[in-house]
């Protein structure tokens, strides 16, 4: 949906597919409309002959890297988790790495937005609650070293946890786009390529992941869903120092015991955070008197916790909060 800021992304590839309303990359699928643009890829809504999928367009020129990309994406299509994207199928068109996906209505990132500029609000807190808890449990799963890659016990640290990387279908949220995770066989693996900056715990500044970087990324995600800014200013632009250090944490526009919580898992020695996802998710909804319950039918879903008093609200307005200095999202 948020597509305006992004020019079109195509292959510089000659003789590269052409991507348009109609054309059919591969047969039996059939481009409808653009969903939406990030930094390195176009993602369509496409009939197939299995329904409606989205189809993601990576611009890829060397034979040999598409290769390996594919296979490594395609590695992951064994995952079935409720709470992680399913990827249907993997591979290469001239000029592009395609990979058919289940069709989301939104993205997290989306959703904020329309309650921000439609309802003046942000996402109540018990429906965000619910979504972190959804993609905690996704995130958990993927980082256990639980995984079998190349006859080794691996984990895999996402690397790319942010609002427009969780996708929303109803009342369930998956986080996507984890094909391009980084298998970890220790508590320090190298890591030459960092997601989205804003969201990148310390440790990626200094070229390597940790077993809780995708924890730090998702307290950061959800500092932005609950507040519209980021705890912290912005990294400087272009390529970064080893030695960039982020300002401290801003975490005033939250309660007191939200607070505690994100401090720990922002701490900026990774194993000063919280054991896995799930143990700062409680940690939250516990903050907003909260807990996750399952009903008659199958479904979590947060219910007040009576042993737990919640803080009063914040008495900060929405506006107060969004004329921090701190950038707005992307
Ligand atoms: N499976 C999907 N279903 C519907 N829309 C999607 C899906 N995957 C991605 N999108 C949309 O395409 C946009 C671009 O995705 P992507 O290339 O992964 O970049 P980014 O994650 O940086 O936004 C997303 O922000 C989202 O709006
Ligand atoms: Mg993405």
């Amino acid at each position: 949906m948020v597509l305006t800021f992004f020019p079109k992304i195509r292959s510089t590839t000659p003789g590269a597919c052409v991507i348009n309303v109609g054309a059919e990359p591969s047969p039996g699928y059939r481009l409808l409309r653009v969903r939406g643009r990030g930094g390195f890829a176009e993602v369509w809504e496409a009939a197939s002959p299995a329904g409606p999928v989205a189809l993601k367009f990576m611009p890829s020129s060397n034979t040999g890297t598409t290769a390996r990309e594919v296979r490594s994406i395609q590695s992951f299509q064994a995952f079935d988790h409720p709470y992680l994207v399913k990827t249907n199928g993997v591979w290469s068109v001239p000029g592009y790495i395609v990979i058919d996906m289940e069709l989301a209505e939104a993205t997290l990132l989306d959703l904020m937005l329309v309650y921000h500029n439609d309802l003046g609000q942000h996402i109540p807190t018990p429906q965000l609650c619910l979504y972190m808890w959804q993609v905690g449990e996704g995130l958990d799963f993927l980082n256990a070293r639980r995984h079998t890659r190349d006859g080794r016990r691996v984990g895999f640290q996402h690397g790319d946890v942010k609002p427009n990387n969780v996708l929303l279908f109803g009342d369930v949220a998956k986080l996507t786009d984890y094909g391009l995770a980084t298998p970890t066989h220790g508590p320090a693996t190298p890591c030459p390529r960092h997601g989205t900056r804003e969201y990148a715990p310390p440790e990626v500044f200094q070229g390597y992941l940790s077993d809780t970087s995708d924890q730090y990324s998702l307290a950061v995600t959800y500092h932005v869903l609950r507040t519209g800014v980021f705890p912290f200013p912005p990294p400087p632009a272009g390529d970064m120092p080893k030695s960039y250090l982020r300002p401290p944490a801003d975490l005033s526009a939250l309660l007191p015991a939200e607070q505690t919580v994100l401090a720990r898992a922002l701490s900026a020695v990774p194993q000063d955070r919280f054991g896995s996802c799930q143990e700062m998710i409680r940690g939250l909804l516990k903050a907003h008197g909260l807990k996750m319950s399952r009903s008659d039918d199958g479904v979590w879903r947060p219910v007040p916790d009576d042993e737990t008093v919640p803080d009063p609200p914040s008495s900060k307005t929405m506006r107060e909060i969004a004329n921090r200095s701190n950038s707005r999202p992307r």
